[in-house]
């Protein structure tokens, strides 16, 4: 047992066995005549210590930082979380009150997106991976995606048409197309050849280089998807997106080369890539992200963009029904768990759904 006493101008530790007490009375651990006399658990002492060796291998004094203690605020939740900074950031363009949960949707995607990369950077960076630890992460990933897809509900029947159809023309040409976390999340799952437009994949040996990376991401997929129909040029929403993260991506798909979740997953001992759970998170990853979301997704473009004599123009004029629905696209992160029927059926059923409710 350790016992502090404190007055005014000293502290000091006395050791005794559990019967010492106060010095003056003698009687108990927390003296009533002798209030300054307090008792002091061993743990803590011990804890004490080893901050001690802590801040001295650092050549810190730990008498300054136990001020510092004394002398700092109890946390808040509202500063832990940076509240008042997050809901600050909301800040519409027009006065349409729907144009709010356009952004704050937008905002809990890509909070979403940030989980996932999240997850994916613990599974590509583990130095000794195994089955059960990418199963668990995988798991993780799916249901956000799976909380993604299904909220999807907010923008499509959340708000009102009228408005949406007016507040998007003051966005222009900002477009959720250049969400950079969307491409990392594809960038981090599978070989960037995977990402490849379809037609130009076979340009690409399947054990292409490194050196090929920028050569194929001239051919990304995605650039598709933003090329006006009129001129064939690329849209301001792409020369935007490519101006900001062109670095990045690259600097990405080059790190990933070795390092995506295919790869991770190719390399397990047999044993272990066998495993059914792995198997069926994978196959959950590649429907979540490249049919169930873009579905969601799609339905909403539909619900707002469609139906017109003419169909309202995309952010850059593109062919938006050409491009988005997954069955034209066939992005498939792991083509080899999957049957060449079900690779020939991505996407279909739930694409012919959608296009059948809005007819
Ligand atoms: C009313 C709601 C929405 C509509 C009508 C809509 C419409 C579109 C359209 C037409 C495109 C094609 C590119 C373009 O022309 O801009 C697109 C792309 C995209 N949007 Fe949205 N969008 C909506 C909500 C969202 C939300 C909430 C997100 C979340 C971040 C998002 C993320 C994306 C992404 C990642 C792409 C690129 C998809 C791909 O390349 O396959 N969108 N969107």
């Amino acid at each position: 047992m350790v016992f502090f006493y404190v007055d005014n101008l000293s502290a000091k530790l006395i050791f005794g066995g559990s019967n010492s007490g106060c010095g003056l009375c003698n009687k108990s651990i927390i003296c009533q005549s002798n209030p300054s006399f307090m008792e002091l658990k061993e743990e803590i002492v011990k804890k004490v210590l080893l901050l001690q060796q802590k801040y001295a291998a650092m050549g810190q004094d730990l008498e300054s930082y136990l001020d510092g203690l004394l002398h700092a605020d109890y946390l808040t939740y509202w500063d832990y979380i940076h509240l008042d900074t997050l809901l600050s950031l909301q800040t519409p363009r027009t006065s349409f009150p729907d144009e709010e949960i356009f952004i704050m949707y937008h905002q809990i995607t890509e909070l979403y997106f940030k989980l996932t990369l999240h997850e994916m950077e613990q599974i590509v960076a583990h130095k000794e991976l195994t089955g059960k630890f990418m199963t668990a992460r995988l798991k993780r990933v799916n249901s956000y995606f799976q909380a993604l897809t299904t909220s999807f509900e907010i923008m499509v029947n959340g708000m009102e048409r009228e408005q949406f159809l007016k507040f998007r023309m003051s966005l222009l040409p900002a477009s959720g197309f250049q969400s950079a976390q969307y491409r990392l999340i594809e960038i981090y799952s599978t070989h960037f050849r995977n990402l490849v437009q379809a037609e130009s994949r076979e340009k690409y040996a399947s054990d292409y280089s490194e050196k090929d990376l920028v050569e194929m991401y001239e051919d990304i997929y995605w650039k598709k998807g933003a090329t006006e129909l009129s001129s064939g040029k690329k849209t301001l929403t792409l020369n935007q997106f490519e101006e900001k993260y062109t670095e990045t991506l690259l600097g990405t798909a080059e790190r990933c080369y070795r390092a995506n979740i295919l790869h991770c997953y190719t390399v397990l001992p047999e044993s272990e890539k066998a495993d059914l759970d792995l198997i069926t998170q994978l196959k959950w990853l590649d429907v979540n992200v490249n049919i169930n979301w873009p579905l969601s997704h799609y339905k909403s473009a539909v619900k707002y963009l469609q139906k017109n004599p003419v169909d309202i123009a995309a952010t850059g004029g593109t062919n938006w029904q050409k491009y988005l629905p997954p069955r034209f696209q066939k992005r498939i992160f792991f083509p080899d768990i999957w049957s060449e029927q079900e690779k020939e059926d991505w996407g279909k059923s739930w694409v012919e759904e959608i296009l059948h409710q809005t007819n």
